[in-house]
C-alpha cells in the first residue's frame, strides 16, 4: 500500500453510512437501518480513488446486492491503473439491533489492507479474546478465562476484581459468564457489537480490560485490524455451526478448521481502520442532528504509524444531500 493514509479518506465513507442509518435510530427496523447504511457506503466508495475488493462484506454475491464478497469498489477501477489496489473489510452498520433500538455503540466501520492480507473469514462464528496495549502478548485463547484474567490483571498492575470484561449477552456464554463471575471480575454484558467491545479495551476511559466470547467471524477480522493499529492484542478461533459452513470455509481457503489465529494472521501487513459512531456509546459519540446540519464522531487509525485520530465533523445539509430513509432517495 502506498504511503497515503487511506483511512483519512475512507472515514468519509463510514460517516456517510452512519449519517444514513442514524436517521433510523429507534425505529425498530434493523433491516432498513442496515440497508440504508449499505447503500450509502456503496455509493460513497464511488468517490474514492482506490481499486478496492470487498473481502469481508455483506455476504456472498448471491446473498447480497451490494458490498458482497469479491465486489470491486472505488473509482480507480474505471479511472486509474495507478490508484492503490487494496482489500476492504466493511460492516456498514455493526450492531443493527443497537441502532434499531437506540442502544449504545452501533458503529459504521471499514478496515483496509494490501491485496490478500485479510483472512477471508467465512460467515460463521469466532471465539475471541481482545485486550489493549498494556496486556499485549499475555493472552492465550487455549487457556481458560480465569488464566487470562490473572495474566491481564498482572500486566495492568491491578487485581482481577478490578478488571472489567465485555461479553455478548448470549445463552452460549452462560459458562463463560459463570467462570468470570467466579474469578471475581466485573462484567459488562452487551446486546450486540463486539467490534466496539474489542476496540474499547484499548481506551482506558472505557474501563474495559478484555473482550471474551464468541461472535461473528467477519467482525473478528475487523476487530483484529483495529487492535493491530492501536497496539492491542487479539486471538480468534473459528467456531463452526454446520458442515456446510465448514465446506464454505474450505472453499474460502481455511486449511485448519480449529486453528487459533493471532492478530497478525487475521490482518497482515499495513492495515487501516475507520469507524463512525451511529448511536452514542462507550467508544464514540453517535450522530447528532441539528436542523440543517449533523455532527459525527469517528476514529481513524493505521498500523504503520500507530496514529489514532478522533475526527469530529459537521455536515451541512444545504451543501451535502440529506439521505431520506422514507424514500431511499437523496434530497
Ligand atoms: P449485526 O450488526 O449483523 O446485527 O451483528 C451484530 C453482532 O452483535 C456482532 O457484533 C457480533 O459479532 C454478532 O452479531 C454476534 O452474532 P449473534 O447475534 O448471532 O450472537
Amino acid at each position: 500500500m502506498q504511503d497515503r493514509n487511506l483511512a483519512l479518506e475512507v472515514v468519509r465513507i463510514t460517516e456517510a453510512a452512519a449519517l444514513a442509518s442514524a436517521r433510523l435510530m429507534g425505529r425498530g427496523d434493523r433491516k432498513l437501518a442496515d440497508h440504508v447504511a449499505v447503500e450509502a457506503m456503496r455509493r460513497a466508495f464511488d468517490h474514492m480513488d482506490i481499486r478496492g475488493t470487498v473481502v469481508i462484506g455483506e455476504g456472498e454475491r448471491d446473498e447480497a446486492p451490494m458490498l458482497f464478497i469479491g465486489e470491486q469498489v472505488g473509482a480507480g477501477w474505471k479511472d486509474s491503473a495507478d490508484s492503490p489496489k487494496v482489500d476492504i473489510a466493511v460492516d456498514p452498520l455493526e450492531g443493527t439491533n443497537l441502532c434499531a433500538t437506540g442502544a449504545p455503540d452501533a458503529i459504521s466501520v471499514i478496515a483496509i489492507a494490501d491485496d490478500g492480507q485479510f483472512l477471508n473469514a467465512p460467515d460463521t462464528y469466532m471465539q475471541k479474546i481482545a485486550v489493549g496495549p498494556e496486556a499485549r502478548g499475555v493472552i492465550d485463547l487455549r487457556e481458560s478465562p480465569t488464566w487470562n484474567l490473572q495474566r491481564i490483571a498482572k500486566a495492568k498492575g491491578k487485581k482481577v476484581e478490578d478488571c472489567t470484561c465485555v461479553i455478548l449477552d448470549r445463552d452460549r456464554h452462560a459458562d463463560l459468564i459463570g467462570e468470570v463471575r467466579q474469578a471475581g471480575a466485573r462484567i459488562r454484558l452487551i446486546g450486540d457489537g463486539d467490534v466496539s467491545g474489542a476496540v474499547m479495551t484499548c481506551n482506558a476511559d472505557s474501563g474495559i480490560d478484555v473482550l471474551f466470547g464468541t461472535g461473528g467471524a467477519p467482525e473478528g477480522v475487523i476487530a483484529a485490524a483495529a487492535l493491530k493499529c492501536i497496539g492491542g492484542d487479539f486471538q480468534g478461533r473459528l467456531r463452526w455451526r454446520s458442515d456446510e459452513e465448514k465446506a464454505r470455509g474450505k472453499r474460502m481457503g481455511i486449511k485448519d478448521e480449529d486453528a487459533i489465529y493471532m492478530m497478525d494472521e487475521l490482518a497482515k501487513g499495513n492495515v487501516m481502520f475507520a469507524a463512525t459512531g451511529v448511536t452514542k456509546g462507550y467508544l464514540l459519540d453517535g450522530v447528532r442532528f441539528y436542523g440543517e446540519s449533523a455532527k459525527t464522531s469517528s476514529i481513524v487509525m493505521r498500523s504503520k504509524s500507530g496514529t489514532v485520530r478522533v475526527i469530529e465533523a459537521t455536515h451541512h445539509f444545504n451543501t451535502k444531500p440529506r439521505y431520506s430513509w422514507a424514500t431511499g432517495l437523496e434530497g
